[in-house]
């Protein structure tokens, strides 16, 4: 963590060349300050190039969130979210779990431009790159007890397809219990930590990553079919105007969710579930599996799986789906 990288790489992202001189003046430090708090900026995969007399440039066009931008799009909500951009982070399902144990508020909102150890499930870590990625966690306080969030990420997938075809993707789908894929391949994944009684009040921090314009080397370091916006029918978004669209569709489903669960959300769950129907593998822990066909999912978010030995139930957590063809 190097504290002038991300100012520096605010100013750098105009495009221009900007020499050491200014940037130290502006900055208040030494240019051997500038010169390392650039190098942190390689270290964390962001090309500047350094020409003498010139001063430093980047190499290719770097976005940053606009917090502004993101409200903005959020729309008439905007007011209920406490909304924060983080520069560096370990993870922001981690950092919001924190505030959330130190009182933090009802719907507030964290992402962060680059997370240091981003998760996945089960200790599995979750990839993401500078100004490529949306990393983001929001924190939503429920009076009903953890116990009766099971269906929670199945409904916060339904949100997410919502905001991407609203934005002009084609054919985003979902996998249960928790991914957003697209032509077969993950394009965002969520992960929900729970705090709290199982029968109340508790609270859910719904971290979502969205991969938007991943290096090539970073898409194929992934370890399972992964794609990136720019490779859907959408190509192209502004990173704050999708983070803002997806909060904006999150409050819609979270309220329908609190106020009479999952159950109301399950056609359209089912609707772009890749896997309705089809013949699937459901991997346990131990590594045993079970054939099956997939017939629907009930209102706690369990998905029913016609097998061998009868209609099987399957609950989130522990087992994977994986697709036969
Ligand atoms: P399941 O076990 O339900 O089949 P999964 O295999 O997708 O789900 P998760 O724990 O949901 O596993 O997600 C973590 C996994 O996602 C990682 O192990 C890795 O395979 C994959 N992954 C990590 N980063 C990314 C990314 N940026 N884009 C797509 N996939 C990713
Ligand atoms: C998965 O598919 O397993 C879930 C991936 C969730 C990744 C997001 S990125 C923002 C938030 N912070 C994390 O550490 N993980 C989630």
């Amino acid at each position: 963590m190097n504290n002038l990288t991300f100012p520096i790489l605010h100013q750098l992202s105009d495009g221009q060349f900007h020499s050491g001189e200014t940037l130290a003046k502006q900055f208040g430090v030494t240019r051997a300050t500038v010169w390392n708090a650039v190098q942190y900026a390689q270290d964390l995969g962001v090309t500047v190039f350094s020409v003498r007399g010139r001063g430093y440039k980047l190499a290719n066009t770097l976005t940053l969130l606009d917090k502004r931008r993101v409200l903005q799009a959020i729309g008439s909500e905007r007011d209920w979210f406490h909304f924060d951009v983080l520069d560096e982070v370990v993870s922001t399902n981690t950092y919001l779990m924190k505030a959330a144990a130190n009182g933090a508020p009802h719907v507030s909102c964290v992402a962060a431009h680059i997370q240091t150890a981003g998760r996945g499930r089960r200790g599995r870590t979750w990839v993401s790159h500078l100004g490529a990625s949306l990393t983001f966690s929001l924190l939503w306080r429920f009076d009903c007890g953890a116990a009766a969030l099971s269906g929670l990420s199945l409904a916060i997938g339904v949100a997410l397809i919502r905001a991407l075809r609203e934005l002009g993707m084609q054919s985003p789908q979902l996998k249960w219990p928790n991914d957003v894929l697209v032509n077969n391949k993950k394009l965002a994944g969520i992960l929900i930590d729970l705090q709290g009684d199982m029968d109340g009040p508790s609270a859910a921090v719904i971290g979502v990553g969205i991969n938007v314009d991943l290096p090539e080397h970073v898409l194929h370091s992934i370890d399972q079919a992964a794609i990136d916006i720019r490779h859907t029918s959408m190509h192209h978004i502004d990173q704050s105007d999708l983070l803002g669209t997806v909060l904006k569709h999150f409050a819609s489903v979270l309220r329908h969710f609190e106020a009479s669960g999952f159950v109301g959300l399950r056609d359209e769950w089912l609707r772009y579930h890749a896997y309705h129907q089809a013949t699937v593998r459901m991997v346990m822990p131990d590594g045993r599996d079970v054939e099956g066909t997939v017939t629907g999912v009930a209102e706690d978010g369990i998905l029913l799986v016609q097998t061998a030995f009868g209609l099987q139930r399957f609950s989130a957590g522990e087992i994977s789906l994986r697709g036969l063809l």
